[in-house]
């Protein structure tokens, strides 16, 4: 896997964006599935810009999400949907048909993972994604120990997740569980973007570079996909 370092959090959102890029002014149709998260937040500034200056079009493009946390929807500070809606989604205007989006506040969170399975067996596979490696190594929700066979599924968080989404929030929520993409879906993309920033990833990333490929630790299972690059600032590069 290939390592893409940049000298700031700017300069790596913007790396990143252009890759996204390069892949929609090639197939102005391609699947795209974009993290929510802090990480990929200067990445959709990026591409909202470049869609403002001409540099891309997205009018064709087909949005798929990545993951979501089960109790939560769009009206709460934090949840993906939010996220991504307001970093996003509602900077681009896209048409309806163009999201496909785990939604949080589902009655039957079974029946959301076939209707997403669905569409990504219409649409699929992904062309590109963009992930962003959680302090214990999950991609999407898929946390230590996921099975590789996974496609969407509902998740009992591990602790650290549970702990860290107090940044989201802005306070302790009781969600205990996610739902998500599988790894099966997610390493079938036919190009990922794995990224991160700042030094508290910076040990994260040197076990996702180092340690041997397996699902103790799930971004290191990246380096097993048929495209697939790293993109870090100078922070999270310090452990390399
Ligand atoms: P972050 O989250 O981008 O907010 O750091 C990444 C993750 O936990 O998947």
């Amino acid at each position: 896997m290939k390592t893409f370092i940049s000298p700031d959090y700017q300069q790596l959102s913007e790396a990143v964006a252009k890759n996204v890029i390069d892949c929609v002014n090639a197939k102005p149709n391609a699947l795209i599935c974009i993290a929510g998260g802090d990480t990929p937040l200067g990445v959709f500034a990026a591409l909202v810009e470049a869609q403002k200056q001409g540099r891309v079009d997205f009018s064709q493009t087909q949005f798929l999400g990545l993951d979501e946390w089960l109790g939560l929807g769009k009206a709460d500070k934090g949840s993906c949907r939010e996220m991504v809606w307001s970093h996003f989604f509602d900077k681009l205007t896209l048409r309806d048909e163009q999201i496909c989006f785990f939604d949080g506040l589902t009655d039957s969170p079974q029946a959301e993972c076939q209707r997403v399975d669905g569409y990504i067996a219409q649409h699929g596979p992904i062309d590109c994604i963009v992930l962003g490696i959680g302090m214990n190594g999950h991609i999407g929700f898929n946390e230590p120990g996921a099975s590789l066979n996974n496609t969407c599924h509902v998740i009992d968080l591990d602790p650290i997740t549970q702990t860290v989404s107090v940044k989201y929030f802005g306070t302790a929520r009781d969600v205990k569980q996610g739902i998500s993409l599988g790894l099966k879906t997610i390493l079938a993309a036919e190009n990922i973007v794995l990224m991160a920033s700042g030094e508290k990833k910076a040990d994260i990333v040197a076990q996702t570079v180092n340690a041997l490929a397996s699902n103790a630790i799930p971004s290191t299972l990246v380096k097993t996909a048929k495209r697939a690059a790293l993109y870090v600032d100078k922070a999270a590069a310090s452990a390399l």
